[in-house]
């Protein structure tokens, strides 16, 4: 799960996948980062840690830290939140192997239409509800699709 500073999005999309994860016993391994170095090391914003925690998902223990190239050999599938971070995370893509395991993630939801997951950063408390709620039901269909076997 890839967003712009690693302490909105992604760390919520980390979050509600890998509870849902927990939930279905699967054998995967989630993880989130952020194009940029602007919040390496730091936890998720208060905000998102506070809307998350309603939902019943800790964020908490969660730190930020860079996208890189070493994470196509690692990961599978990658989830941009939005264009921009899709742009960012192609530029580093070295074969068309790693350009293929690039999405954004509302597409799961809204096939083909390539919406994004707004940035909540500079918004009130209720873009952080909305955050939630997308990436809710994106996670719902990765899951599915996990579980029938149909992620590729
Ligand atoms: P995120 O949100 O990409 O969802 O983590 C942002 C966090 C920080 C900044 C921008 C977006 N920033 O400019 O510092």
């Amino acid at each position: 799960m890839v967003c712009l500073g690693n302490i909105c999005r992604s760390p919520l999309a980390e979050g509600i996948l890998q509870a849902k994860v927990d939930r279905e016993g699967l054998n995967v391994d989630v993880d989130s980062a952020g194009t940029s170095n602007f919040h390496i090391d730091e936890k998720p914003d208060s905000r998102m840690i506070k809307t998350a925690l309603t939902f019943g998902i800790s964020i908490d223990h969660l730190r930020g830290r860079q996208f890189s190239q070493a994470d196509f050999d690692i990961f599978d599938i990658i989830y941009a939140m939005d264009q921009s971070n899709y742009k960012n995370i192609i530029a580093l893509a070295r074969t068309d192997r790693d350009r293929n395991k690039v999405r954004l993630i509302l597409n799961e939801l809204y096939p083909d239409s390539d919406q994004q997951v707004p940035d909540p950063y500079f918004g009130g408390e209720e873009g952080f509800v909305e955050v939630y709620t997308m990436l809710d039901k994106a996670t719902e269909v990765i899951i599915e699709k996990i579980k029938q076997n149909e992620l590729r």
